[in-house]
């Protein structure tokens, strides 16, 4: 056994050592503590963050306007995941999963080979299905979901642990649930919790008008959520621009302007460093 009292000439003094394991041992704990930057590899997207990413396990809305690219956005930044060999889940409540594979084959991505491979599961749930048993539950057990949401139509399929997930869009969610906004409230608070349980990325998108005030309908959503992304297609004279801003993102320093955003027939590409507007 070492004895610390008797030390060698060639040794630091006790003293000198003591701190340096201190100091590593702060070291180990800060990379611990840390958060994890999760990329989504859109071509200038992580730019805009100075961690070079979203951090792992946020929640982000994709809010925007019809056709600013929030669909795009999305399979583009699962397919990236996926490609680096994580599982992911897309929920759709709108458009058909061929629809969206095909989308993704024009794109040139290759979503066959993952799909075969169980790493992309796009799974299509019905609004009304999952607004008619809320309420049925709801008034079965006197204004509260179960934990874990039993009983209710599957989020997440059994034995699949996603890495990222993203669900479009929880405005058709919303719509489902009329004349009911409270339930749609519950069950919106409830869905939070139970991605936050899982520890997963996820991104929810919400449709909103073209220049929103707000990003979500109900509100609740844009305070639940880690980061709002906000999607513009915006009439300049005769012409209409593309545009994307991160409204907030928790716990990372981000850029705060509106910045260009194309989509050609490789998908999505972000330009930090433009303006929309030549300034003279
Ligand atoms: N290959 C392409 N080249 C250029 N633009 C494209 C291409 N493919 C799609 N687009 C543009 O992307 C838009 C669709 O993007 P996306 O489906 O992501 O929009 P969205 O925000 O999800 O719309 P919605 O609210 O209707 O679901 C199209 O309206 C079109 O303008
Ligand atoms: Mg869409």
């Amino acid at each position: 056994m070492h004895n610390f009292l008797k030390r060698t000439e060639k040794e630091p003094p006790l003293e000198v050592t003591v701190k340096k394991l201190a100091k590593e041992r702060k070291k180990r704990e800060r990379e611990v503590e840390s958060p994890e930057w999760v990329k989504t590899g859109v071509p200038g997207f992580d730019d805009l963050i100075e961690e070079g990413g979203i951090p792992k396990g946020a929640n982000v809305l994709i809010s925007g306007g019809p056709g600013t690219g929030k669909t795009i956005f999305c399979l583009q930044t699962l397919y990236n995941a996926v490609r680096n060999g994580h599982k992911c889940l897309y929920i759709t409540f709108e458009e058909s999963p061929e629809r969206l594979k095909k989308h993704m084959r024009q794109f040139g991505w290759k979503i066959d080979t993952v799909e075969e491979n169980d790493l992309f599961v796009i799974k299509r749930l019905d609004p009304f299905s999952i607004a008619r048993a809320v309420e049925a539950l709801l008034a079965k057990a006197a204004g509260q979901l179960p934990m874990g949401m039993k009983g209710m139509p599957k989020v997440i399929p059994d034995g699949f642990n996603p890495y990222m997930i993203a669900m479009d869009s929880i405005s058709a969610l919303e719509s489902a649930f009329t004349g009911k906004p409270e339930s749609y409230r519950i069950y919106i608070e409830q869905l939070f919790r139970l991605f936050e349980m899982a520890g997963t990325m996820t991104f929810l998108i919400t449709e909103t008008e073209e220049a929103p005030k707000r990003y979500s309908r109900t509100g609740v959503e844009e305070f639940l959520a880690d980061g709002v992304f906000v999607f513009y297609y915006g009439k300049v004279r005769d012409i209409r621009l593309r545009a994307i801003e991160i409204l907030k993102l928790r716990g990372a320093k981000h850029v705060n302007k509106i910045v260009p955003l194309h989509i050609t027939n490789k998908g999505l590409e972000v330009f930090p460093g433009e303006r929309i507007f030549e300034v003279e």
